[in-house]
């Protein structure tokens, strides 16, 4: 698991980005904002995964999140998703671009 930053919206937030490996080792990146209220999962902690490894989780308020598809499946924003960033590995180097990925 990474975090790294990618500027700023338009809203002037900071984009904060999540890249982590699925369970089937595929790496993905989310936008590291909660689905429920617009703050980090991770609320500047860098605790990130539950306890078994196997979801995201908010310290907020408790959303799940699966990780390879970032879908909400427990929490107050049940039935939502991360919003999937378009990830690129090119000979061990990962690029990011802020453009949602739409698999
Ligand atoms: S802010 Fe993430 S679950 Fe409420």
């Amino acid at each position: 698991m990474r975090t790294a930053r990618l500027g700023q919206d338009a809203d002037d937030l900071p984009v904060m980005v999540l890249l982590l490996r699925d369970e089937s080792g595929t790496i993905v990146a989310y936008r590291n904002l909660c689905q429920h209220l617009p703050v980090p999962l991770d609320g500047g902690t860098g605790e990130l995964l539950s306890e078994d490894g196997a979801h995201l989780v908010c310290g907020t308020h408790g959303a799940t999140y699966r990780l390879h598809d970032g879908y909400c499946v427990e929490g107050p924003c049940e039935g939502m998703a991360l919003q999937r960033l378009h990830v690129r590995e090119d000979r061990g180097d990962l690029y990011v671009s802020d453009t949602p990925d739409s698999r």
